[in-house]
């Protein structure tokens, strides 16, 4: 049954406070939102000045990041005891729009959540780029971050010391393509910001982390080139722990879900005291991408590759408030195929 209850002014600023504290790719926080004119229906859209044309030629890492302000935006409106009901590219006619979220009445006593402390998490989880201690990451808590995928959509496949070492294979293959190609080193300094700048998007120099003394991680460089900002070497975990997220579909809705459910895990796993890093880079050139799919799995299509463990917390990230786009007209449309 609809209310016609609309939600109130400060409960929609703390979903668009939710919102907003989802992880994107370089911190390029590629959303914006209207309410419509009665107040229940929340419209996520996409800033097409927000991508990363070399990176992300098709917008599947800003749907990725757009789905997980989404789950935020859900995770929000039950904190607050509103139903959620979530259309995913509702409307054919506006491929901007990439998700609306109806708060169809606020949450009968017995649909009210378990607390499995996931709202609180959301502030509290920051990605960590620093090396990990290496202690092991309990089967329960990896259970529950396979689960929270599968609920969302998705798949989290964790692999054995074999596995790992083939993807860790692949994604130092795709770092060192990217070094090597001096566009894309551009287009990702273009969102590395110096102490002191006056912008909320972008990653902040304070943020980024060192590289694996052993060349064992291949985490992002995101300042190759600049010795400056280059910082010292520190031995990474030897057993890295890395878990694949893929789908079973590569259409933008796939990626939504995706997106939706990486955030469930990385929240399942900040829940639990578990620090986590995003390592995109082999899904940012076809081959490797592809490579990266399970053996033998002939739907099985990467999205994104999460390293987790025990370890010091991420730096904090700034964010732009999430604003309401007012007016009746809906946002620029974000024209890209797919
Ligand atoms: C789709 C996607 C891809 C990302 N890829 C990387 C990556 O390759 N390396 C990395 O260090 N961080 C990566 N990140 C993390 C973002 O840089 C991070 O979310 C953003 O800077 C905001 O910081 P926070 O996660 O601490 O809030 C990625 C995030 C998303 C959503």
């Amino acid at each position: 049954m609809r209310t016609q209850v609309p939600v109130d002014a400060a409960t929609v600023e703390s979903l668009l406070a939710a919102a907003v504290a989802a992880p994107s790719i370089h911190n390029t926080q590629p959303w914006r939102f209207r309410l419509d004119p009665d107040g229940q229906v929340l419209e996520v859209h996409s800033v097409p000045a927000r991508t990363l044309p070399l990176a992300d030629p098709v917008h599947r890492a800003q749907y990725l990041s757009v789905g997980a302000a989404v789950f935020n935006l859900r995770l929000a409106a039950v904190h607050h005891g509103w139903r959620p009901e979530v259309r995913l590219l509702p409307d054919p006619y506006r491929p901007g729009l990439l998700a609306t979220v109806r708060l169809t009445g606020p949450l009968a006593a017995d649909e009210q959540p378990r607390d499995l402390g996931l709202h609180e998490a959301i502030t509290q989880r920051h990605t960590s780029r620093m090396p990990f201690t290496g202690r092991p990451v309990p089967e329960p808590i990896v259970a529950e971050m396979t689960a929270a995928a599968h609920a969302a959509g998705a798949r989290l496949y964790v692999p054995d010391i074999t596995g790992t070492r083939r993807l860790l294979r692949l994604t130092a293959a795709a770092e060192a393509r990217n070094h090597a190609d001096p566009d894309r080193v551009a287009e990702t300094l273009a969102w590395i910001k110096a102490p002191g700048a006056n912008t909320p998007y972008g990653i902040p120099v304070t943020a980024l982390g060192p590289p694996d003394a052993a060349a064992r991680v291949p985490m992002r460089g995101f300042t190759p080139g600049l010795a400056a900002l280059r910082r010292p070497a520190l031995w990474f975990e030897r057993h890295v722990q890395l878990a694949l997220l893929w789908t079973g579909h590569d259409r933008r809705e796939d990626w939504l879900r995706a997106g939706q459910a990486l955030q469930y895990v990385l929240l399942t796993a900040t829940a639990r005291g578990v620090r986590t890093s995003l390592l995109h880079q082999p899904m940012e050139w076809f081959d490797l991408r592809t490579a990266m799919a399970l053996p033998g799995h002939r739907r099985c299509h990467p999205q994104v590759l999460i390293r987790f463990g025990y370890g010091p917390d991420g730096a904090r990230t700034p964010r732009a408030a999430g604003r309401i786009a007012t007016g009746s007209t809906a946002p620029a449309t974000d024209t890209s195929r797919n």
